[in-house]
């Protein structure tokens, strides 16, 4: 295998731990969790790992700045802010929405990292005109960053492309290779499933690795990302490593439904009660925190899944991806405080 080089933005092998309560909780076989909410760099997460490639790729290749998209409260760009502060690059957010006057959650930590965080209002563009008024400004971006010497190495959406994914395939043989759990059998390893890179990454891992567990994708989208791009995605990755392994449409296994998603109802980062329910469950049988973005909701089709016997018994490991700081925004914080108020004395 053609191997891609890669630096310590955080730190990778990590965790994997049993949640004993959970498993007596359910009584269906055994439960673990992989911790990569504990990858360190700027509160951790899963695109630590991405990173680890795509800032390698941007020094090597002479890149001073790094430029990503996300969402309001994306995770990705605040590691990828993280990640340049850490190796002295500039770095650049393009958000789609207006400028919030209250930095919350991700995008205080965005600030305080010193991320040039740019919002594009698209507010009554169709889909087609906002993604060409988002290109528009990153191209103009761009451009000027040229005449002032700079060379920026844009980073699409969620760090999935297929340098990002190597991450994910990596993660692969660090859970076969870890020692302290070489001897249990993991039949299943459940993860939230955005914008795929994580998804194509562990696909593909697990086939070229002979992984004896499979890959069961959680949608967070009620739209999912497209199965199609997934494929390509890992199938790109294994022509650019210059393997023979392929993944094809029958490897994927998202649950939910491909279009309006039960899981991902009532939407990206929104919550509904059983949603949040799930949430205080692994809070209060573990003491591990989940976000209501992605993990909340991949824990949430977890248990539906286990409620309707879908592991029959197996072992499952769930893949904490992290997504913290997104909890302590208003609109989630509301909807805790209402839910949980009986847990408050005055005296
Ligand atoms: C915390 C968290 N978990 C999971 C995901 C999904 O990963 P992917 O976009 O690679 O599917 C993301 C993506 O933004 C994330 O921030």
């Amino acid at each position: 295998m053609q191997e891609l080089n890669r630096i310590n933005v955080g730190r990778i092998n990590t965790p994997i731990e049993k949640l004993n309560n959970l498993t007596k909780y359910f009584n269906k076989g055994d439960i673990y969790i992989k911790r990569d909410d504990l990858t360190g760099l700027a509160m951790g997460g899963n695109k630590t790992r991405k990173l680890d490639y795509l800032v390698n790729y941007a020094l090597d290749n002479g890149y001073n700045t790094l430029l990503t998209y996300g969402a309001m409260q994306t995770n990705h760009g605040r590691l990828t802010i993280g990640a340049a502060a850490k190796y002295n690059l500039n770095s650049i957010l393009v958000i789609e929405g207006k400028a919030p006057e209250l930095l919350e959650g991700n995008l205080a930590l965005d600030a305080m990292m010193n991320g040039e965080i740019v919002f594009v209002d698209t507010e009554d563009l169709a889909e087609e005109e906002a993604k060409n008024k988002v290109q528009e400004v990153v191209d103009n971006i761009i451009y000027e960053r040229k005449q002032q010497n700079d060379k920026v190495l844009a980073i699409p959406m969620g760090g999935s492309n297929t340098i990002g994914a190597f991450g994910y395939m990596q993660c692969i043989k660090e859970i076969i290779d870890d020692e302290e759990w070489k001897d249990e059998t993991i039949d299943y390893l459940v993860c939230p499933y955005g914008t795929a890179g994580t998804y194509a990454g562990l696909v593909l891992g697990a086939k070229y690795y002979k992984a004896n567990f499979v890959i069961v994708g959680i949608p967070v989208f009620v739209e999912p990302f497209d199965v199609h791009e997934c494929v390509k995605l890992a199938n790109n990755l294994a022509i650019e490593l210059d393997i023979e392994t392929r993944v094809t449409i029958d490897d994927l296994i998202i649950e939910g439904g491909l279009h309006n998603n039960r899981f991902a109802l009532p939407g990206y980062g929104k919550t509904n009660k059983e949603q949040r329910e799930a949430m205080y469950l692994m809070a209060r049988q573990e003491g591990i925190i989940l976000d209501p973005v992605y993990t909340g909701k991949m824990f949430y089709g977890f248990c539906e899944l286990m409620n309707e016997n879908y592991f029959s018994n197996s072992n499952v490991m769930l893949l904490h991806t992290g997504g913290y700081p997104g909890l302590f925004t208003s609109k989630h914080i509301k909807d805790i405080s209402d839910d949980l108020k009986d847990c408050i004395k005055q005296y």
